[in-house]
């Protein structure tokens, strides 16, 4: 039976600032054919999701709406053609339709969900798609274009070292650029052997000298601003960047000589057109890696909280990225 009307976060406005959002009652959608109901359990707190409360995402939902991208949660109930056997099942999901998963119940596409074995924790499943699936898309670009070494940015984030383990797996070196001395311990104890501090005078010179011992030819940027341009300039001739966050929120400026002279190129990644553009086995293959290397697709868990306080969350959560995920339990 699914309730009329459930507790969730709403957003009323896209506005700059952490501090519009509401908690109230809202109703819960009838599933279509091929939905499902999910009561979720948690749901993370991501860039993307700070990004889109804010209007600055690659889509904006009409309001009033429930942020949120992704979540775990057991499937309450299923739409009339959906797969019956869902029902009861423990899973990871994606937030399809009309509203996001921070709030009790979550309606979604039946593509849009993937059920869990045992031997993933709820902690792991709250945040088991767009992460690992954007890491795993990225690190096989990078194994298709036969990569020996990959540059990466915002490397001490949850994704950051994603891409590390799985380079670490399919045996790419990594160069990774942090921004503050206190994520190099870290990034060292999982293992990373190239860690440049992007705040360091010596920092593009370093950048440069390492692309080239290292043959690194791509490299993938969560940042933006100056720091992409910076990467960009340091890649040895004929290389490609391939932005995939903003997290500096300022535009990035190069020069031309890069891609005239030096036949460099700058391309976007978005998981969304990479779910879109991929076969179904691909997609199937990268699933299958995810759950079979879960170890390597872990994010550290900074707190959980009720519904109730996602505000708090969202500020606690920005004020410390590198400190782990957030949770919103309902
Ligand atoms: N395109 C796609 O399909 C896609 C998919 C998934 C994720 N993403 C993007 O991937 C990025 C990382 O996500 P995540 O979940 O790994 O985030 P996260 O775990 O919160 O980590 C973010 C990391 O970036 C660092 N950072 C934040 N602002 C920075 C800045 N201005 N300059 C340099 N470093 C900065 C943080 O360090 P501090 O602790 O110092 O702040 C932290 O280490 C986000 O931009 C997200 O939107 C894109």
């Amino acid at each position: 039976m699914i309730p009329a009307a459930m507790r969730a976060v709403i957003l009323r406005e896209y506005q700059a600032g952490l501090d519009h959002l509401s908690v109230d009652d809202f109703p819960i959608p009838q599933p279509g054919d091929h939905d499902v109901i999910v009561k979720m359990t948690s749901a993370p707190v991501h860039p993307s999701d700070l990004a889109f409360i804010q209007g600055r995402y690659g889509f904006r939902r009409a309001l009033p709406t429930v942020p949120g991208f992704e979540g775990s949660g057991v499937i309450l109930a299923v739409g009339a053609q959906a797969n019956q056997t869902l029902i009861g099942q423990r899973v990871a999901c994606l937030a399809t339709r009309a509203d996001g998963t921070w709030a009790q119940y979550l309606c979604t596409g039946e593509q849009d969900v993937i059920p869990l074995p045992n031997s993933i924790s709820d902690d792991l499943a709250a945040a088991l798609l767009v992460n690992p699936l954007s890491a795993w898309a990225m690190v096989d670009l990078a194994r298709a274009s036969g990569a020996k070494a990959i540059v990466q940015t915002a490397a001490a984030g949850a994704l950051g070292k994603m891409i590390m383990r799985l380079c670490q797996r399919w045996g790419i070196e990594t160069i990774n650029i942090i921004r503050r001395e206190a994520q190099i311990s870290e990034l060292e104890q999982s293992g990373a052997r190239y860690i440049l501090n992007s705040s360091e005078p010596t920092f593009d010179k370093h950048l440069r000298e390492l692309c080239v011992t290292l043959g690194a030819h791509i490299a993938f940027d969560a940042v933006g601003g100056s720091l992409s341009a910076s990467v960009l300039r340091a890649l040895p001739n004929g290389s490609t960047l391939i932005i995939y966050g903003g997290l500096d929120g300022q535009p990035a400026q190069f020069t031309v000589d890069q891609f005239i002279f030096r036949a460099k190129q700058v391309r976007g990644f978005w998981l969304s057109h990479w779910m879109r553009d991929v076969s179904s086995e691909t997609r199937a293959e990268a699933l299958m890696d995810i759950l079979a290397n879960s170890e390597d697709f872990t994010s550290p868990i900074a707190g959980r909280y009720p519904l109730e306080q996602a505000p708090q969350a969202l500020q606690t959560y920005e004020s410390s990225m590198t400190a782990g995920k957030v949770l919103l339990i309902p």
